[in-house]
């Protein structure tokens, strides 16, 4: 039997009541956490989301509700009024908030049971990932993610805080809308109305928040969810959320120096942490020649070398063709570490192959000074000597080479670099260090559709001194796009835009959208910054992500309350599922299945 709340008023929660509470009568409400019972006498942790009380059911203190305790099992949900003890002194426990005190109680009320918990409420869970989301009401129970959800909650209300204070004005922007080139697949939501044609959900606010800049807003903010179907991964969803904002009359510096301060200030909030400002610079160029990644790891060197004008006439034949054809040979100095075994070697040369490296060749450096390695044999002693200075070479270490195009050299050996450092344990989880990269290419080639593409979005700023090799030399052409970069990950990304209709147009000629095409998609953009627009320029922090380097998780999955898989499914309502007939039909839409 379940009982009504009748009079009972909830007077504190479970993690309020301290020793100067003694004496006091008060009502607990919450969930059986454990109960032990000591000769006769039931001890109960009750929880709630603020923490746990221990409450005393005592036969000689009130056999009645003793009695009605019998039947408490994890995770029923009661009604506890009581007074407050101080425990004995033998009793006390100092890793618990309450562990001080603890409540007799005189009033129980039940009001439900429950079935045994498919796994026990507490941070350490031996279930796996899929039972936990599939059963993610008993999930989100448990303190970890409470704590990391009530986090988000900190944080989002910290960015408000901030951004309302610096006259950003909150505001919304649609669902149901066109595509927006993020460079992800969209989600299609057919009209039923005008049956065989699509809404597509938003990838980002993008080109919203830009009319919203022409339409005199000046300073915009929404923290919105955004939708990309794309290969997943532990900091991607398919729905992520974004504090995204936009400026008008604004330079790179602005923006930089706005959101230095909102992430301090989330920082301060949540982690009560003091993070330095302004934050470290780098251009692109040097992310990429120094880490081989767009976003790098600043914790730790092992930083890359390029030493193609070394080897480019080596006996190596490997290195020089590979030169020859225009491609590079890099390195790193793993310091220190000659101790790595060849299976070791091994798993680092496939950890390596992932990232499409055709090999990975290695020369450790032996006590004596010589060389162990199956490419020493190819080097004359000069090209030896010139290596090791250039590399820096030391007794014990073990220096790593990928050769190959300067794509697949960078990624392979800047991946390889932080599964280094993963092995290595040189990532400290409480140093928090902040990059911008600066000065993106405004371009890349895409080689399966023998076009160009934009790296960041159509809309993103050319640097003005490049602007005339838009047409002779578009890989060369920089952008005034920066992402902030927080260990690895990228936090944040945006870029000072357009705001010139003819150079949006002749931006959207070289990407080979022709006018027509340009209309049709993106129009009433071309339309709008025809009307008098304010140079502007904004950035968008993927909220997700943020809060994971906040509560020092490693997925994303772990800071939302109702995450989807891998596969993009939700294991909880079974989503996505499959629609009626007539529901189809109402859409005007027949599936047609290919196995
Ligand atoms: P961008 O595409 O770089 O820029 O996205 C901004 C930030 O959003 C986060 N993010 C994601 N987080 C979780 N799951 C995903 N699938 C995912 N994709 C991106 C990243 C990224 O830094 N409109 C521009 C911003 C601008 O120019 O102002 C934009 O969306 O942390
Ligand atoms: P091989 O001559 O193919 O036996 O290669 C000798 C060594 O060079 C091995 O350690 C390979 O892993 C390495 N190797 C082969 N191709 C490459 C490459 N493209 N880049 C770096 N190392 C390579």
């Amino acid at each position: 039997m379940t009982e009504l709340l009748g009079d009972m008023r909830r007077t504190h929660t479970c993690g309020e009541l301290r020793e100067t509470d003694t004496g006091r009568d008060v009502v607990l409400m919450g969930w059986v956490q454990r109960r032990r019972d000591h000769g006769g006498v039931i001890f109960i942790d009750l929880r709630d989301k603020e923490g746990i009380t221990q409450i005393v059911f005592n036969p000689e203190h009130d056999p009645e509700s003793h009695e009605k305790a019998q039947v408490l099992r994890s995770e029923f949900v009661i009604g506890a009024g009581g007074r407050v003890m101080a425990r004995p002194r033998d009793m006390l426990n100092e890793r618990m908030e309450t562990g001080m005190i603890e409540v007799f109680v005189s009033d129980l009320k039940i009001f439900s049971h429950a079935e045994t918990p498919v796994f026990q409420i507490e941070d350490r869970v031996e279930a796996s990932e899929s039972i936990r989301l599939q059963h993610r009401h008993l999930d989100l129970r448990r303190p970890q993610l409470q704590r990391n959800i009530i986090a988000r909650h900190t944080a989002s209300k910290a960015v408000r805080e901030y951004l309302n204070a610096r006259g950003f004005l909150d505001i919304e922007t649609p669902f149901l809308t066109k595509s927006t080139p993020e460079g992800a697949r969209d989600y299609l939501v057919p009209s039923r109305v005008n049956q065989g044609s699509f809404y597509a959900l938003p990838q980002s606010p993008q080109l919203f928040k830009q009319i919203l800049m022409i339409s005199g807003f000046d300073r915009y903010y929404q923290i919105v969810r955004c939708f990309r179907d794309e290969d997943l991964r532990a900091d991607r969803q398919p729905e992520f959320t974004q504090i995204d904002m936009e400026l008008s009359f604004v330079g790179e510096e602005d923006i930089m120096e706005i959101t230095e301060g909102l992430i301090k200030e989330v920082f301060m909030q949540v982690r009560g942490i003091d993070i330095d400002t302004p934050f470290e610079r780098i251009t692109y160029r040097e992310s990429m020649d120094r880490f081989g990644l767009d976003r790098p790891d600043m914790r730790f060197g092992l930083e890359l070398k390029d030493l193609s004008g070394i080897v480019k006439d080596a006996g190596f034949k490997v290195f020089a063709d590979v030169v020859k054809k225009g491609g590079v040979v890099k390195a790193l100095n793993a310091k220190g570490c000659a101790g790595f075994t060849r299976k070791e070697i091994d798993d680092l040369t496939a950890f390596a192959a992932i990232y499409r490296a055709r090999g990975l060749a290695w020369i450790k450096v032996k006590d004596d000074g010589g060389w162990q390695s199956p490419i020493a044999k190819f080097f004359t002693d000069d090209e030896k000597d010139a290596i090791r200075e250039y590399l820096e070479m030391e007794s014990g270490d073990i220096v790593f080479f990928v050769a190959d195009t300067i794509v697949v050299a960078n990624e392979a050996l800047g991946q390889l670099r932080n599964e280094l450092a993963r092995r290595l344990d040189l990532l400290d989880p409480d140093n928090y260090r902040f990059v911008w990269v600066t000065h993106f290419p405004l371009l890349e080639h895409d080689e399966t559709d023998k076009r160009f593409k934009a790296l960041h979005h159509p809309f993103t700023a050319p640097l003005d001194e490049d602007i005339e090799k838009l047409e002779s030399h578009p890989l060369e052409v920089r952008s005034r796009a920066y992402d902030m970069v927080l260990n690895g990950t990228e936090i944040g990304g945006g870029s000072i835009r357009i705001h010139s209709a003819q150079l949006q147009e002749r931006i959207l000629k070289i990407l080979g959208i022709n006018e027509n095409e340009a209309r049709e998609k993106f129009g009433f953009l071309l339309n709008a910054l025809a009307s008098g627009t304010p140079p502007h320029g904004g950035l968008a922090f993927g909220f997700d992500r943020l809060v994971m380097l906040l509560c020092q998780e490693d997925s994303i999955r772990d800071v939302i309350a109702f995450p989807k898989t891998q596969k993009a499914t939700c294991l909880l309502t079974d989503a996505p599922s499959q629609p009626g007939t007539a529901q189809l039909m109402e859409l005007g839409i027949k599936i047609s299945r290919s196995e």
